[in-house]
């Protein structure tokens, strides 16, 4: 077998063989076939597409190119959710104590933040001893017994995908729908679970702007989970303006914890919901979502979320009195308000620019070895749809400089504030199921 007519067969438009994926997708990881050559490839796929057939092959090769997770040793069906992107996105910090109240497994293995959008490790170490750095066996004994853990990410899983993803990334080739739905795939699989709950975001601060494209990403990893035979689903949500109201890593701690008790932003709150009954019934203990729902709800109001988060943040060395006192994480020294300078409706919060005012606040990493500030953020005061007075607070920034003057202009050339009335956003979009 022959590169060179690998890429001339995709070039004309045809499908690739499984053998033909294979060849590419170990000589590529192993260092036998050159970069230009996959290169010239991933172009050929941006171009041509691969089928259902061609998108599932390449996934499951990526997941045979290095270490799988086995979670077997866990009980029950283990179900991951994993968000495409997004900005200020809590929603992981809330529904994995929120499901494990319902004793559904949650076997997490989260990364760092990079850019605009923060990880999942990054606001969980704002809770002062909390760290991942555990031994598999400890993991599994923890989801076994709390029914949920966070670990970090431990041996070469997808190396195939480190790999071309960094290749797509300077070669034009990030943006293609099989291409990002097999990279993405490939480490949810990779990573042990039985069943995938997917949160596709879209627009401003997501991936996919258009909702059309939103979609057809959704259907293709949906697709690629079933066939790969991993029971998953997909939900769209919107990402135009930030989720909830708090940026930045303490204060979505926070924000996850008002959520857990269930007095929480509406659109996050919802969004939690909505997620977390899909994964409540993939998990097999609920039959509809109206009664998975239900069940979610109830958790929220008796205590039990917040109380199994604390008993998850104390495991892993965290001090578990947050969930009483968020006051006990890092704090910001300066509480600066962002003023509105006319009356009206909050018509636009554009979600990635809010989200590059939180990194310059230190929230976030510009670059890998960028030390963030885990007390720095923003607190959106109004959303958009809301009415403010002229003066009012649209946001207040939490800062450890006192100088935010270049952050304020970054902020007011992001929020629009119209004399129309402007309705809140649809939150949710749809939800595609395998077939
Ligand atoms: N995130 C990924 O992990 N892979 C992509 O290709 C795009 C986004
Ligand atoms: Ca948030």
């Amino acid at each position: 077998m022959r590169m060179y007519d690998i890429i001339a067969k995709k070039r004309d438009g045809e499908a690739l063989t499984s053998e033909e994926i294979n060849f590419f997708i170990e000589g590529y990881t192993n260092g036998d076939i050159p970069e230009y050559q996959a290169s010239a490839l991933c172009m050929a796929i941006f171009f041509q597409d691969m089928n259902d057939e061609e998108r599932a092959n390449i996934t499951t090769a990526m997941v045979n190119s290095g270490e799988t997770i086995d979670l077997s040793p866990i009980e029950g069906v283990k179900v991951d959710k994993h968000s495409t992107g997004g900005v200020g996105d809590t929603t992981t910090l809330i529904l994995g104590p929120l499901v494990a109240s319902l004793d559904v497994p949650v076997a997490k293995m989260s990364g760092r933040g990079l850019g605009h959008t923060g990880g999942t490790i990054d606001k969980l170490e704002a809770v002062p001893g909390f760290h991942v750095e555990i031994d598999k066996s400890e993991f599994i004994d923890l989801v076994n017994t709390n029914k949920i853990s966070v670990i970090g990410q431990t041996g070469n899983l997808t190396p195939a995908d480190k790999k071309l993803y960094g290749l797509r990334d300077v070669t034009a080739t990030v943006n293609s729908i099989p291409l990002i739905a097999s990279s993405i795939m490939s480490k949810k699989i990779a990573a042990g679970a039985d069943a995938i709950v997917l949160d596709v975001k879209t627009g401003a601060g997501a991936f996919m702007k258009s909702l059309e494209d939103s979609k057809a990403l959704a259907e293709a990893m949906v697709t690629i989970g079933n066939k790969v035979g991993r029971n998953t689903m997909a939900v769209i949500s919107d990402m135009n303006q930030p989720l909830g109201r708090a940026i930045g890593n303490a204060l979505e701690v926070k924000e996850a914890i008002d959520t857990l008790k269930g007095e929480g932003p509406k659109d996050l709150t919802e969004l939690c919901l909505t997620l977390g009954s899909q994964m409540v019934v993939l998990a097999g203990k609920a039959n509809t979502l109206d009664e998975a729902r239900g069940m979610l709800e109830a958790n929220m109001k008796n205590g039990k979320a917040l109380e199994r988060f604390g008993t998850f943040l104390s495991s892993q060395g965290g001090n578990g009195k947050v969930v009483e006192d968020p006051t006990l994480m890092p704090q910001a020294s300066y509480k600066v308000e962002l003023p509105a300078k006319k009356a009206g409706y909050v018509s636009d919060i554009v979600a990635d620019e809010i989200g590059t005012a939180a990194m310059m606040l230190g929230a976030g990493r510009a670059t890998k070895e960028s030390v963030i500030d885990l007390a720095v953020g923003l607190y959106l005061n109004k959303k958009v749809g809301d009415y403010v007075e002229e003066g009012e607070s649209l946001l207040t920034i939490y800062a450890n400089q006192e100088d935010v003057n270049d952050v304020k202009e970054k902020l007011y050339e992001n929020i629009t504030v119209s004399d129309d009335k402007v309705e809140a956003p649809t939150l949710i979009h749809g939800s595609i199921t395998g077939e």
